[in-house]
C-alpha cells in the first residue's frame, strides 16, 4: 500500500506545502509529487538585502492555512487520505520553523494520523530519491544558503559529514557578494544571470583552502576580496559587474569541485562503503539551493565523470526550498516506523548526524 504524506515547510523565506506518494515496494524512489505548492517571500525581504527573521515568521503565519488548502486540492485528495503529516522541525530561523511544525502538529492531532518532524538538511539530502531510483550509499555535497557540507550517506538516516564549511555557506557567498553588487536578493540566480555576459578570469579571486587536502570550505575570504576590488576601480561599470560576478561564480565553483573531488577519494577509500554493498558505480549527488546554478552543475558533471562517479541532481525547483523534499523525507521515515512525539520541539540548529540514533 502507498503512502501519501502532507509535507510542510517553514524554515526560511518560502512557505510551502506539497503531497508526495511514495510505494513501499520501490523504497528508493522515485515518489510521486501529488502537489507542491511554493509561495516565496523575496519581495517582503528583497529590500533588506536579505531575510528578516521576524518578518518570515509572521508570513508565514499568514500564509500556511491557505497553503496546505491548496496542496490538497492540487493532489485531488481529501485529508482523511493522508497517512501522515510531515513538517520541517529544524534547523532553520527558528520563529518560522515553529509556525509550520506547530501547524502539521495540530493537523496530525485533529485527524488522528502520524506526525513526522522533519530535519530540513535530510529533506534535501533525500530529494533525490524522490526524483529517480537512487540506492544509499552515496556522497552528498549539499551547498545552500544556510549550509556547505560534503556528507557520506550511508544508509537511510546514517550519516558521515567529511567537512562543513567554517564560515559561510556557498549560497551566502553570492547574496552577500549580490548585495555588495547591487544585484538584489537571493544573489545566486541574480549572479548566475549576470555571469555570463562576464569574463570568469577577469579578477584573480582567492580560492580558500585549496590544497590542504580536507573537505572544509571557507567562503568569507572570497567576499571580503570581491570588496577590495571593488573599492579599488570606481565606478563601476555594467562589465565591471558582469566580470566580478563570472569571476566570484568561477571562484565558487572551482572550490566546490576541489572539495568534492577530496570527498570522493575519502568516500571510495571507505571499506564500510566499498566493501558491503553491492554498488555498480560509486554515486555523488548535489542538493540545496546553489545546485540549480547551472555552471556549477556542469563543473560537478566532469569532476564527476573522471572519477568515475555517477552524477544526480534534482530538477531546479526541487533544489531550492520546497516541502515536496520535506514530504518525500517524512515518508521514508514514515516507511520505517521513525514517527515524532507531538511533542517535538523546534529546532534552530540540528546538525544531520544528530540524526543517527534517532
Ligand atoms: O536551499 P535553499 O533554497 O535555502 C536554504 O536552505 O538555504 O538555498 C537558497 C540559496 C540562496 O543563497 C540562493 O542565492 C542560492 O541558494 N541559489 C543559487 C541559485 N539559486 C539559488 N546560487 C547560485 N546559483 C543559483 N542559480
Ligand atoms: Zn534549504
Amino acid at each position: 500500500m502507498t503512502l501519501t504524506v502532507l509535507g510542510i515547510e517553514t524554515s526560511c523565506d518560502e512557505t510551502a506545502a506539497a503531497v508526495i506518494r511514495l510505494d513501499p515496494e520501490n523504497p528508493d524512489g522515485p515518489g510521486e509529487i501529488l502537489s507542491n505548492c511554493v509561495h516565496s517571500q523575496i519581495e517582503v525581504h528583497a529590500p533588506y538585502g536579505g531575510v528578516v527573521p521576524e518578518i518570515a515568521a509572521r508570513s508565514h503565519v499568514s500564509i500556511i492555512d491557505g497553503l496546505i488548502e491548496q496542496a490538497i486540492a492540487d493532489a485531488d485528495i481529501e485529508l482523511t487520505a493522508l497517512d501522515g503529516i510531515a513538517a520541517t522541525a529544524g534547523p532553520g530561523l527558528v520563529g518560522g520553523v515553529m509556525v509550520g511544525l506547530m501547524t502539521g502538529k495540530m493537523l496530525a492531532l485533529s485527524l488522528d494520523k502520524p506526525f513526522i518532524g522533519v530535519n530540513h538538511l535530510e529533506g534535501h539530502a533525500l530529494t533525490v530519491r524522490l526524483c529517480a531510483p537512487l540506492a544509499f550509499p552515496y556522497l552528498l555535497l549539499l551547498v545552500s544558503g544556510g549550509h556547505c557540507q560534503l556528507i557520506a550517506v550511508k544508509a537511510h538516516g546514517v550519516y558521515e559529514t567529511y567537512g562543513s564549511t567554517l564560515d559561510d555557506a556557498a549560497g551566502e557567498a553570492f547574496d552577500k557578494a549580490a548585495k555588495l553588487m547591487g544585484l538584489g536578493y537571493p544573489g545566486g540566480p541574480a549572479i548566475e544571470a549576470i555571469a555570463q555576459k562576464g569574463e570568469a578570469t577577469a579578477f584573480d579571486l582567492p580560492r580558500p583552502l585549496r590544497g590542504d587536502g580536507g573537505c572544509d570550505f571557507s567562503f568569507s575570504g572570497l567576499k571580503t576580496a570581491l570588496r577590495v576590488r571593488a573599492t579599488d576601480m570606481q565606478p563601476v561599470s555594467d562589465i565591471d559587474v558582469a566580470n566580478l560576478a563570472a569571476s566570484l561564480q568561477q571562484a565558487i565553483t572551482d572550490c566546490l569541485v576541489e572539495r568534492s573531488l577530496n570527498a570522493m577519494q575519502r568516500f571510495s577509500e571507505d571499506e564500510t562503503i566499498t566493501a558491503k554493498n553491492d554498488y555498480s558505480m560509486l554515486k555523488f549527488v548535489v542538493a540545496g539551493g546553489v545546485a540549480a546554478n547551472t555552471h556549477i552543475k556542469t563543473a560537478l558533471e566532469q569532476a564527476c565523470t573522471a572519477q568515475d562517479f555517477s552524477f544526480h541532481v534534482a530538477p531546479p525547483q526541487l533544489c531550492t526550498d520546497n516541502a515536496a523534499m520535506i514530504a518525500w523525507a517524512g515518508a521514508e521515515r514514515l516507511r520505517v516506523g521513525k514517527i515524532s512525539p507531538l511533542d517535538m520541539a523546534a529546532r534552530p540548529r540540528w546538525p544531520l548526524m544528530e540524526l543517527n540514533s534517532l
